[in-house]
């Protein structure tokens, strides 16, 4: 039963939990009219502290699609935050005007926070460099869709492992699903955090390995996963700079991959893509934004138990 429920970490609904979602988007792509009205009456508030294009309005036109009405801000500054509000007042007094919440915040763990005043639902769309679940969500139906199912996968990860949280919460996601193996790529001082390597890779004896190229990686992968060098993030400016072109996915590189992998990146994109690979079939980024509309669609109704 998901109405009520908040999620906060990919892990927060169960593989079973999470099909239910799925499937549900699914019927929504199929036919979308049946689903207009479903949250007629209902209100999500988008709260976000940090910049976001994809995210929010991905969220308020799944809620506008639903029949549904938002409220919210788009930056800390236009909020009471300025005046020093703390999140659990903020959330507190959201949670009177509104049936959901979506949040973005630069601090890890505000989510959860939040979730711990409020009296309706609150989905994590982004805490610092922790998780993203909800482009998680996205992320997987992406690949359950196009790769035909869950399990069986090499993946490589690109980029910013350290920082990328959507990194992060897709390992924990398919590391529970049958058979998947990472390839991790990034330059040493961006590696995948310990605790990710122990608790949820060694944990459960999900075989990986790092390499420092994206040439030692593409003739494995049936997923490549880019992402870009999360510059908000270092404390210092010159090793952002030092970094930043670290790895740029082109058509070369792209002759050496699978004829079924697929590239895929949560967006926005800096120029670890360029641009001559978006008309390569196996380019899937822009379509992955498309699925995160549905499958947000899917969880607001699931979480506010109108179906
Ligand atoms: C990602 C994020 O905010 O973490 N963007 C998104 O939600 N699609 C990735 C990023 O900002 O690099």
């Amino acid at each position: 039963m998901l109405k009520g429920r908040s999620l906060i970490d990919p892990r927060d609904f169960s593989v079973e939990e999470l099909e239910e979602v799925f499937e549900l988007a699914e019927k929504i792509i199929k036919s979308p009219e049946d689903f207009s009205k479903m949250c007629s009456g209902k209100i999500l508030a988008t709260l976000f502290y940090e910049p976001s294009t994809r995210t929010r309005l991905s969220f308020e036109s799944a809620m506008l699609r639903l029949g549904g009405n938002v409220i919210g801000f788009s930056e800390a500054s236009s909020s009471s935050v300025s005046k020093g509000e703390t999140i659990a007042d903020t959330v507190r007094t959201v949670s009177c005007y509104a049936d959901v919440i979506a949040m973005r915040h630069p601090l890890e763990g505000s989510a959860k926070i939040a979730s711990l005043y409020s009296h309706i639902p609150v989905i994590n769309a982004g805490d610092g460099g922790h998780q993203h679940p909800t482009q998680t969500l996205t992320d997987l139906l992406t690949i359950r869709t196009l790769k035909k199912g869950l399990s069986n996968h090499v993946i490589g990860l690109c980029g910013d492992l350290k920082y990328g949280r959507t990194v992060h919460s897709l390992i924990k996601a398919m590391s529970r699903y049958n058979n998947n193996k990472f390839i991790l790529i990034s330059p040493e001082e961006l590696s995948i955090p310990k605790y990710i390597k122990r608790e949820v890779l060694e944990k459960n004896n999900i075989p990986y390995e790092e390499v420092r190229t994206l040439e030692e990686a593409m003739d494995k992968v049936d997923i490549i996963y880019m992402t870009r060098i999360q510059r908000e993030r270092f404390d210092n400016k010159e090793e952002y700079e030092r970094l930043k072109n670290s790895y740029i996915l082109d058509n070369k590189k792209m002759s050496i991959a699978k004829e079924d992998a697929i590239v895929m990146h949560p967006l926005p994109r800096v120029n670890e893509i360029a641009y001559e690979v978006d008309d390569d079939n196996r380019a899937c980024y822009f379509k992955q934004a498309k699925f995160g509309m549905y499958v947000r669609m899917a969880l607001i109704a699931k979480v506010l138990g109108v179906i």
